[in-house]
């Protein structure tokens, strides 16, 4: 019985919680985590009190780029369990009240999906090969790539394509601007949008909630291929982004408001939340007009440093910027993709990261966050306080980026090490026959579930007590004001909360109120004043 409120404009206030399938729990212990294990780990994420989830891909997939190269859109990989898998576990988080969002990855396919396995056997430039990116090489025999566009993993955004009778390279070559196993789709092709919308019916028709959309910036491509010019970074959600013929084009809208009338027509109305990788806050809220994705997630929050007046500045923009065109915020500070964020955020001398300080800067914005309006993403382990994973071997690591720079880009793979779910054992529990896909460093087990919960001052509880008070308080509905508050320092009120957070070297005083939550023991109330000592954050009552 699906316990799910009846709110239909729930996703403008939610909490989402990122589950990374291959690393959540692992049911049949071949080391890589699975749907059922997810099942399994439902009612841990209904007792944390989030309202959602959001699941990675699990779709059939060679896994050369962790599920984002997606072979069959309708079928599960046996890897993480049956087809019913899916269906069974939408049906048991309604149960527990949470909804549930898949990702769909409309940019490209796997190379072993069935239109490019087809389109390879066929002549290139002929029709069959449409749907895909398929292009003139330059120079007489077409030897040189059609232009200069660099793979976000690394090396060229082009491969040649051998001739289907000779082998021998053709002169035409695909673009991907991932990874050579995922060749982008040429969204140009009819059957290439009525495909996508079919997609999403049959998950829609299957219960699932929303979609969170993969490279939603990425499907339409300038004209003409036109060169982009040198630069450093193709996509780097923690570095600038640039304008370049590849990414953000008019075109894209189209296709979301088409998506858009899709997820209407079905009672209760079914969601977006897109991946916007793009310039400015100002380009971001395009996407989030009234008839196109209902979020997209906030990068510009996420790239944010430590710093009071500058965070403040990005808060404030992307408030005014979603309100212009009447969507809610969507905040972020971790993801698959990036350094977890008590590390992004620690201080750094040289080679040495401040692990300590991370983790209190990590608690305190994780406070400031949830308290602010809007909904919020949290991705899994950051509830435990995980830090990336530095170490991992060469050897080990999965990552396509690792390997297409030749090691020289470390990759993705330390924030997506499997969950620790208790304090000792081979793989903390993350899988039974104790295999792990990912090694586990020694440490996990000290921030495992089982260390922390029930732990007062844990970094499990005070997530716990945060979404309680925001959902008792409604806080992801209320408006934020700013308070005038020292140098370094930011303080604000929405409802009736005053969070207060110390990001300088000092240490903030403030008139004693209630404290509802702090995100260190340290923060201490007395003789009417609240001190919160350097890099943290608390909530008091009004
Ligand atoms: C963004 C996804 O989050 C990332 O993990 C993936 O590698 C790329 N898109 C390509 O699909």
């Amino acid at each position: 019985m699906s316990n799910v409120s009846v709110d239909t404009d729930w996703w403008r206030h939610a909490v989402i919680y990122q589950v990374y399938p291959r690393s959540f729990a692992d049911a049949n212990g071949d080391g890589m985590g699975d749907l059922p294990g997810i099942i399994d780990r439902l009612p841990y994420l209904a007792a944390l009190g989030v309202d959602a989830l959001w699941l990675n891909p699990f779709y059939a997939s060679p896994q050369h780029d962790a599920g984002y190269d997606v072979a069959d859109y309708r079928r599960a990989d046996e890897r993480f369990g049956e087809t019913a898998d899916a269906e069974r576990l939408i049906a048991t988080a309604h149960d527990l009240g949470m909804r549930v969002i898949f990702d769909i990855v409309p940019n490209h396919t796997s190379s072993e999906h069935p239109w490019f396995v087809e389109a390879l056997r066929t002549p290139p430039g002929s029709g069959i090969w449409s749907r895909y990116h398929c292009v003139r090489g330059r120079g007489p025999t077409g030897e040189e790539p059609p232009n200069d566009w660099l793979s976000v993993f690394g090396g060229l955004a082009w491969t040649q394509i051998p001739d289907p009778s000779t082998g021998e390279p053709s002169g035409w070559w695909y673009l991907h601007l991932f990874d050579s196993a995922q060749p982008d789709l040429n969204w140009n092709d009819p059957e290439v949008r009525d495909e996508h919308e079919r997609v999403l019916r049959h998950w829609f028709d299957r219960g699932v909630d929303g979609f969170r959309i993969d490279v939603a910036h990425g499907l339409v491509k300038t004209e003409g291929y036109p060169d982009s010019g040198e630069h450093p970074d193709m996509y780097g959600l923690e570095n600038e982004v640039l304008v370049l013929p590849q990414w953000d084009q008019p075109g894209v809208h189209d296709i979301y408001r088409a998506w858009r009338r899709v997820a209407d027509s079905y009672d209760p109305p079914r969601v977006f939340c897109g991946e916007v990788v793009v310039a400015t806050p100002e380009s971001h809220s395009m996407y989030l007009r009234p008839d196109e994705l209902h979020t997209a997630f906030n990068f510009h929050y996420l790239r944010s440093r430590w710093e009071a007046a500058h965070l403040r500045e990005v808060i404030d923009h992307s408030l005014e910027t979603a309100a212009q065109v009447g969507a809610p915020c969507t905040w972020v500070l971790s993801n698959h993709d990036i350094r977890r964020h008590a590390t992004r955020l620690a201080p750094e001398a040289g080679d040495v990261v401040d692990a300590n300080r991370g983790l209190a800067r990590a608690r305190a914005a994780s406070l400031i966050m949830l308290a602010l309006p809007g909904s919020a993403y949290l991705y899994q382990g950051e509830e435990l306080g995980l830090p990336e994973v530095t170490d991992i071997p060469d050897d080990k690591r999965e990552d396509p980026t690792f390997h297409r720079t030749n090691g020289e880009v470390v990759g993705r793979d330390g924030c997506r090490v499997p969950i620790p779910w208790r304090t000792t054992g081979a793989s903390f529990g993350f899988s039974d026959t104790g295999a792990s896909w990912l090694p586990q460093p020694e440490y996990f087990g000290e921030l495992s579930v089982e260390a922390q919960a029930g732990s007062a001052g844990s970094t499990l509880e005070m997530y716990r007590e945060a979404l309680r008070l925001r959902h008792q308080l409604s806080l992801g509905e209320g408006t934020l004001s700013w308070l005038d508050s020292p140098e370094d320092t930011l303080a604000f009120t929405i409802n009736n909360v005053t969070v207060v957070a110390a990001m300088g070297e000092q240490p903030l005083a403030w008139p004693a109120a209630e404290l509802l939550l702090a995100s260190s023991p340290d923060v201490v109330v007395v003789d009417g004043q609240i001190t919160l000592p350097p890099d943290t954050a608390a909530w008091l009552r009004l």
